[in-house]
């Protein structure tokens, strides 16, 4: 256990947020957090709160969203708030023409998502595991992209991709739905960014190592391995909108690529 904290300081370090400057990026601008209600969106929307801006909250639990709401009024920050699936065209439409008639939109934080963990194996007749992370993960950003960007055009906006280092590794066994569905729209992103660039709007990505949400709760093997607190998550996230930076990924992500290059090419020789 001590071992994990030395290992958690050393490895997610409290990322420098720079508030001045991001409460000056913030002033008076629309920002949208698709997944606000729980874990990394939740912690980004808080904290945005304390700036003077304009939230757009959508996930499915209206009540949790309620409740935020209520906080965030007696906070700095004006919130609207949408419940939806995502994943059903007639609600993510729905909360689409809502966000067009609010007539502004400056910073899309592209967050919602669902992981899974299960072997190959335990998927038989499962189709609804590839069928639903390909739907939240890949398909309804792209559709809510897509549907933005002449608003985003107008306001020389921006979009941040919050993203995982899987998506930047070999892939592991057991995450096989995940991944893919993570990966697909790393790839959609990284391809349509220079067209948004070229069109006023920046485009960045934010490739996570493991945080500890209620994502990772039902994964026992991650209960103690090290990971980064959602805040730490939250406050990264923030300073992107600010810096405008690309990508960002964590310091030790190159050794273990390597690593994880070295370690899967094993048992793939062996085929
Ligand atoms: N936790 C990690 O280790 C980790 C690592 C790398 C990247 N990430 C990425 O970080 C993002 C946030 O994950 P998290 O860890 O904060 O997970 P989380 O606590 O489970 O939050 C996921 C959010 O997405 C929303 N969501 C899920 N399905 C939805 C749907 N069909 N329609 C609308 N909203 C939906 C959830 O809200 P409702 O349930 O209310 O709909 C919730 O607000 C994800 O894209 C994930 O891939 C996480």
């Amino acid at each position: 256990m001590k071992n994990n904290v030395i290992l958690e300081k050393l490895m997610f370090k409290t990322p420098r947020l720079h508030f001045i400057k991001l409460q000056q990026e913030c002033a008076g601008k629309t920002i949208l957090i698709t997944g606000a209600s729980s874990g990394i969106g939740e912690q980004l929307a808080y904290l945005l709160a304390e700036t003077d801006c304009r939230l757009i909250l959508v996930a499915r639990r209206a009540e949790k969203l309620s409740m935020m709401k209520a906080e965030i009024e007696a906070m700095a920050a004006k919130v609207e708030i949408f419940s939806a699936d995502l994943r059903v065209d007639l609600e993510l439409d729905a909360f689409l023409d809502f966000v067009h008639r609010l007539g502004t939109l400056d910073f899309v934080v592209s967050n919602a998502g669902k992981s899974i963990h299960r072997p190959i194996f335990h998927s038989l007749g499962r189709d609804q595991d590839f069928t639903r992370t390909m739907a939240i993960n890949y398909f309804a950003p792209v559709r809510l992209v897509m549907s933005l960007l002449p608003l985003l055009k107008q306001s020389g906006g921006h979009v941040v991709n919050v993203s995982t280092i899987n998506a930047l590794m070999t892939p592991m066994p057991h995450w096989a739905a995940y991944q893919a569905s993570k990966s697909a729209f790393d790839a959609w992103f990284r391809s349509a960014a220079p067209e948004l660039n070229s069109n006023g709007i920046a485009a960045s990505t934010v490739y996570l190592p493991l945080v500890r949400t209620p994502m990772i709760e039902p994964t026992a093997a991650y209960r103690k391995v090290p990971a980064m607190e959602a805040r730490q998550a939250a406050r990264l996230i923030s300073s992107m909108l600010y810096s405008k930076k690309r990508t960002w990924r964590p310091w030790w992500l190159w050794p273990v690529q390597a690593a994880s290059i070295f370690t899967h090419q094993l048992p793939e020789r062996r085929n």
